[in-house]
């Protein structure tokens, strides 16, 4: 009891802050997500996402060796295809944007992991995550025969290069479908990055501008889950641990520190936060308005998921944290 234990004797020099700091965000808990276009020469940035590009492949490569130098570890690609169809064929198609883009940025930096999001919404020309049936204004997403889908574009990813696969679709049964389908194509040593637990959530909007794929009618909460469910979270990590899963993903993070706590509790698998397109946003509207300051905001909500649990965070502001990390 005080006057005992005084808490503030720890407080009371900088160095001594450090030695009992519990958990430091350094670049290498960092990825970076980057929006490939096809053409050249081409940065076009997003309206809601003040600093966020859609890139040529060209352009990519570029930021990609930034990325690199900042001591940032990896990338997550991101592609919007020239043509949109049913089929989602832009997806899974060889000569894809992000199948050259990873092809590309492979080449370029060989060191830098290249993680690929697996998904379908981008490519099908009503942005949904899968195959509709036909005449479907609902967005109820046909299960099963999107998985072959994500089968093929996984391994089509995978034979351009990708490092790791990122399957975000919130499908059942799509992790183990992308690994067998993986490993039946001898990519058995490519890991699976599988979005567990991604909540149908308005904190989307702005990736939407940026990667054209906002559906064109009905919502994804058929396969997303409702922002209200925490054991779902757990359930769903269950299923993706046992069909292979080698690191899980929480999606968004702000509003869900809970789950990336009760996740990390529930598992010994690394565990990454999406800190996702709408929480960058909106600290980038408060900082452009003189309202807060940015530095110190992105560093206290990047080091409160590193505390709630998370090992890796995906992040809009890495360049930034990593430059301010090294400052
Ligand atoms: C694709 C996907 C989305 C995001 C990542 N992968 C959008 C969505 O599900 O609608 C969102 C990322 C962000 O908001 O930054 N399924
Ligand atoms: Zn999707």
């Amino acid at each position: 009891m005080f006057p005992i234990h005084r808490p503030r004797r720890l407080r009371s020099h900088p160095q001594l802050r450090r030695m009992v700091c519990e958990n430091l965000l350094t670049a290498s808990d960092l990825i970076y997500p980057l929006f490939a276009v096809p053409g050249e020469g081409i940065a076009k940035e997003v309206k809601s996402m003040p600093g966020v590009y859609q890139l040529s492949v060209d352009k990519i490569v570029e930021d990609a060796k930034e990325v690199y130098d900042l001591g940032i570890p990896a990338i997550i690609l991101f592609g919007i295809p020239d043509v949109k169809d049913g089929d989602a064929t832009g997806a899974w198609h060889d000569c894809g944007i992000v199948q050259k883009a990873t092809a590309a940025v492979k080449a370029a930096v060989p060191d830098l992991v290249v993680i690929v999001d697996t998904c379908l919404c981008e490519y099908t020309s009503h942005g949904h995550c899968g195959y509709l049936l036909s005449g479907d204004l609902t967005g109820r997403v046909l299960n099963d025969p999107t998985l072959e889908l994500l089968k093929k574009t996984a391994v089509s990813q995978a034979a351009a290069g990708a490092d790791i696969i990122a399957p975000s679709g919130m499908m059942d049964g799509f992790v183990g479908a992308i690994r067998a389908g993986l490993d039946e194509a001898g990519y058995q040593d490519v890991p699976i990055l599988s979005y567990a637990a991604k909540y149908a959530s308005a904190y989307y909007g702005p990736f939407r501008d940026a990667a054209e794929s906002a559906p064109q009618f009905g919502d994804r909460r058929t396969y997303q889950m409702d922002p209200g469910n925490a054991r779902e979270a757990l359930k769903e990590i269950e299923l993706d641990i046992a069909e292979g899963a080698d690191m899980l993903m929480v999606k968004p993070a702000l509003a869900y520190m809970d789950i990336i706590w009760r996740v990390k509790e529930a598992t010994n698998l690394p565990v990454a936060a999406y800190n996702v397109s709408g929480e960058y946003s909106m600290v980038k509207a408060a900082a452009l308005n003189g309202w807060i300051d940015e530095q110190r905001v992105v560093l206290e909500t990047l080091t409160g998921f590193k505390r709630a649990g998370a090992d890796l965070i995906l992040t809009y502001h890495a360049k930034d944290a990593a430059r301010w990390l090294q400052g």
